[in-house]
């Protein structure tokens, strides 16, 4: 019997060297090892041999069983390091291949629209000031030389905060962005009152008015107010600015038109158009048929407001102008309706 196992594992080790992959392994394993190889019926023969050979030869087949699981392991190891140099060599990962690209998400027209404002305006030596949505009365309007029951305030329906009584002073949603300018300038005229510094700054953000929706009105939309007070501001610094602006945002040749207009805070007051980038002047729907689009108000700081702020009206002027953000992007997208900005579809955000 010892003969018999010592020709088992001879058999099984001589054999092993000549196994090159997993299924000669297995092969092998099934025939060395397996339950109908010879060295697994020496086991179940246990009980024909004598008494006196019997631990002798549980030994041996133990120590058999042992060495060829051994090789079994040993050769298995080797064959999975070929097999990885092997693909290391051959199927080299090719890292040139491009990925799988993921979907991007995209800034809102009009957040590029704002930023691009940003920089344009940032290039002229403004800075951005960003003030509160919710407003008191004084502020939103009489700070702005709209007294109580001016009729300008219906140029602006107003939504009401309910936020107890406050007389003549409720909480309202801004309607416009020019109170910051009022904030801007009592911030900056706080720093030295005797000699307040110039004001250079935009001022974004979202507005509300109670107005009736239409393709170029909602009732929740962005302006960008402008103010730059200083010594010897004119009315040409206005218009340089806006033109300027106007040619840097929507190309050199762009034509605009500035009209007399009123607003309580300025004076003298102007509406600033832009020519209907959407007929090109012929006149459509956006445009009410007057080949122009509106895209802000502007006009000189009245000098009631430059005292409201800090600035003495006798050594400062000022101009501001309060503009559409989402106006613009119409003009430049060529977008026939306010109302695709707030309305979340994404076949309308994903073209820009
Ligand atoms: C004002 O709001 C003034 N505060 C602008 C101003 C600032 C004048 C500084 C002088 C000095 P107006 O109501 O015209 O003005 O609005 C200015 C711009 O905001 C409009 O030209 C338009 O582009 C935009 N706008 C106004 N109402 C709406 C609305 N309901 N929906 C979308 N855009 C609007």
């Amino acid at each position: 019997m010892l003969d018999k196992l010592n020709e088992i594992e001879r058999s099984g080790l001589s054999a092993i060297p000549a196994v090159q992959d997993e299924v000669g392994l297995e092969a092998w394993r099934v025939t060395h090892l397996g339950r109908s190889s010879a060295l697994m019926h020496v086991f179940s023969a246990f009980g024909d041999i004598s008494k006196e050979e019997r631990p002798l030869v549980g030994q041996r087949a133990n120590e058999v069983k042992k060495a060829l699981e051994a090789a079994f392991s040993a050769r298995s190891g080797e064959l999975r390091q070929q097999e990885l140099k092997r693909s290391l060599e051959q199927d080299r990962l090719d890292v040139t291949l491009p990925g799988r690209s993921l979907p991007l998400g995209r800034l809102h027209p009009d957040t590029q629209t704002l930023r691009e404002l940003y920089h344009v305006f940032g290039e002229m030596g403004f800075q951005v000031y960003r003030s509160r949505e919710v407003e008191s009365d004084e502020y939103n309007f009489q700070l702005l030389n709209f007294a109580v029951g001016h009729p300008a305030r219906d140029m602006q329906d107003t939504y009401f905060v309910e936020a107890g009584s406050r007389g003549d002073n409720p909480i309202v949603l801004r309607t416009h962005t020019s109170p910051g300018q009022i904030r801007v300038m009592r911030w900056l005229s706080a720093l030295d009152p005797g000699n307040p510094p110039p004001v250079r700054v935009i001022l974004p953000g979202m507005c509300y008015r109670y107005e009736q929706v239409t393709n170029r009105h909602d009732t929740q939309f962005d302006q960008l107010e402008g103010l730059a007070v200083g010594p010897g501001i004119t009315f040409s610094d206005l218009k340089g600015t806006l033109a300027d602006f106007t040619r840097r945002m929507f190309g050199q040749g762009t034509r605009t038109r500035f009209r007399a207009s009123y607003f309580p805070f300025t004076e003298p007051s102007a509406e600033y158009d832009v020519e209907c980038f959407l007929c090109g002047g012929k006149g459509c729907a956006v445009c009410k048929g007057s080949g122009w689009v509106e895209i802000g108000g502007c006009g000189m700081v009245h000098p009631v407001v430059l005292q409201n702020g800090g600035y003495d009206p006798e050594r400062y002027t000022g101009f501001a102008f309060g503009l559409g953000p989402q106006r613009m992007a119409m003009l430049r997208h060529h977008i026939e309706d306010i109302r695709y900005f707030w309305q979340n579809d994404l076949r309308f955000l994903e073209q820009f």
